[in-house]
């Protein structure tokens, strides 16, 4: 193990992040009695230019009014090249920073936004005396954000997470694909042919590269890779297999960008009580190989070791937090 240890983030449930648009108090009033872990207050995309001031208001007054019930509340700031970011920093810390945990900064490029958020927030909490310090959540969306992406996950001590955000990402790498995550007919792989002349066509996962690089940007500096968006909100079955893969190679959550594919992320973010007896007889297989004196062992036909026992405690500390 390496010499440098990475400062894991203060531990939140972060299995279903819901986007909620800071311009419509009806959705903001829902999403406050609804079931995400998470929810993040929209100042950036889902907010026309005209609502943005109106949009502060609401989400300054919502944050302060409403009971969350608990949950972690992200507000989306706009982006370092607009305008409107000064503003959104400026009002919604000294007005909500007691009542809300983390900002989130959209189209992240380099170490130096995140650091210039930072200075802000910074300044703002040592001028009203706030004791509280807001953590930190950034979207990888863009290919300078994805370029920099190792750089941008250790900027502050104030970093929690990262997300991908297929869609900007899409248009700022150029790809051909109009929807807003998921699969792409086109994306794929034609088989030689078989003795009988047939050929099949797999399709592939596009954002494989994506996601997979900024979970390891992530996870290698102590914060939990999130994956974003899925457009069809009416294809439960489709969100499903983008979450499930998404996991498989190590997010912790994903967004939802419409209250009912909140249930879908909690559920398939929650290890099943069969992962979790799995990850719990891998350690008693472990424990008692230890007492032993070996260093691996055979459980159901298969090879364990000391590794095992970490990838088991990762699905039974999850199971825990969840429980808690
Ligand atoms: C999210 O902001 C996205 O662009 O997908
Ligand atoms: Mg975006």
């Amino acid at each position: 193990m390496s010499f440098t240890v990475a400062e894991p983030a203060p531990p939140r449930l972060n299995r279903s992040e819901q986007a909620v648009p800071g311009s419509n108090t009806r959705f903001l009033e829902k999403a406050a009695a609804g079931d995400a872990d998470m929810v993040f207050l929209d100042l950036e995309d889902a907010v026309a230019p005209s609502e943005k001031a109106q949009a502060r208001k609401n989400i300054i007054e919502a944050v302060n009014d409403l009971d969350w019930g608990g949950k972690t509340i992200s507000v989306r700031i706009n982006g370092l090249d607009t305008h409107y970011m000064y503003q959104d920093v400026i009002q919604i810390m000294e007005n909500a920073v007691d009542k809300i945990d983390l900002i989130m900064i959209p189209k992240a490029g380099t170490a130096s936004d995140i650091y210039a958020v930072d200075m802000l927030c910074t300044q703002i909490e040592q001028a009203k005396g706030w004791t509280k310090k807001v953590g930190f959540e950034m979207i990888i969306e863009t290919a300078l954000g994805m370029q920099n992406v190792h750089e941008i996950a250790a900027a502050s001590k104030r970093n929690e997470s990262l997300h991908f955000g297929v869609a900007d990402y899409a248009a700022s790498t150029a790809a051909r694909t109009v929807g807003i995550g998921g699969p792409n007919p086109n994306y794929g792989v034609l088989t030689d042919a078989d003795e009988a002349g047939n050929r099949d066509f797999h399709w592939g996962d596009m954002w494989h590269y994506a996601i997979a690089r900024m979970v390891v940007a992530a996870r290698a500096n102590g914060l939990r890779p999130i994956d974003g968006p899925f457009g069809d909100f009416s294809d439960a079955e489709g969100y499903k297999a983008q979450a499930r893969r998404a996991a498989i190679l190590g997010c912790e959550g994903k967004w939802a960008i419409h209250p009912n594919q909140v249930a879908l992320a909690n559920e398939i973010y929650s290890p099943s009580d069969k992962d979790v007896a799995q990850a719990q007889a891998i350690l008693d297989a472990m424990e008692e190989a230890q007492k032993s004196g070996q260093g691996a062992v055979t459980l159901n036909g298969k090879l364990i070791d000391i590794a095992s026992i970490k990838q088991a405690q990762v699905l039974v500390k999850m199971a825990e937090q969840i429980k808690a």
